[in-house]
């Protein structure tokens, strides 16, 4: 596996004044990937100053062009200098409305514009109690793989962010995100996927502390942040267990 990917999500959060502070802590490492997905006000300000860091939006139309008020197109945020875009994160799917239907359409959008879609899966709290994990991440990955094929699910990188984790303090163990990489691998490859090409990112509640043993996982090849992606310190800390653990 190529150097881990670190990717800060901001979420709906940050100002001006804010991003420029936050991004002045932060630095470009050698040996680990590393972006930032930023609301979409803020792509033009964030672009600009980024240097051997790589940009992303958080989400994206599944429609081109047309009579979509309030829609932003994968072209668009190809245009300003995206690379990635988050699609499927379980705040759109629980808050917004978005489906499996819906999360296969807005990846093939992205795939179109030529941006990396990181598509999220993850179960909730009930569904793992129920011993439902793999049954559910595989029809995320269904919906993704019908639309896109298997040619396409090697330009994606797949972000495993169980949702009790996200926002909770209560990251995954070591142990419990790595079964589940391995089996979202072993997924991948039944599909004849290049399984060991894809990048899978564990995400919820990562931070400084936690990120070292999460990153020593043979199959967790970076990481999706949220709330520790504001801060400069804990950002790049986390950047650094990737460094230290990369080509893992
Ligand atoms: P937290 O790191 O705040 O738990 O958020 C994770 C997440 O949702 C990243 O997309």
């Amino acid at each position: 596996m190529a150097q881990k990917l670190v990717v800060g999500n901001w979420k709906l959060n940050g100002s001006l004044a804010a991003n420029d502070a936050l991004l002045g802590g932060c630095v470009a490492l050698v040996g680990v990937d590393m972006a930032v997905c930023v609301p979409f006000p803020y792509l033009a300000q964030v672009g600009s100053c980024l240097t051997g860091m790589a940009l992303g939006a958080q989400t994206v139309s599944e429609f081109q062009s047309g009579a979509y008020t309030g829609e932003v197109s994968a072209e668009m945020l190809a245009e300003v200098g995206c690379r990635y875009v988050i699609v499927g994160h379980s705040e759109r799917r629980t808050l917004f409305g978005e489906n499996n239907v819906t999360v296969g359409r807005k990846t093939v959008a992205a795939l179109r514009a030529g941006l990396v879609p990181i598509v999220c899966v993850g179960e909730s709290l009930a569904e793992r109690e129920a011993g439902q994990v793999m049954e559910v991440i595989g029809r995320q990955l269904d919906a993704v793989r019908e639309c896109i094929g298997v040619q396409g699910l090697s330009r994606t990188v797949i972000a495993y962010e169980p949702v009790w984790a996200i926002g909770t303090g209560r990251a995954a163990s070591a142990d419990e995100a790595q079964e589940v990489h391995a089996g979202i691998r072993r997924w991948l490859a039944e599909h004849g996927a290049p399984a060991e090409e894809i990048r899978i990112l564990y995400g919820g509640s990562v931070k400084a502390d936690n990120a070292e043993a999460l990153f020593a996982m043979p199959d967790v090849d970076g990481g999706l942040i949220g709330g520790a992606s504001l801060v400069a310190r804990d950002f790049m800390a986390i950047c650094q267990a990737a460094m230290a653990n990369g080509g893992g």
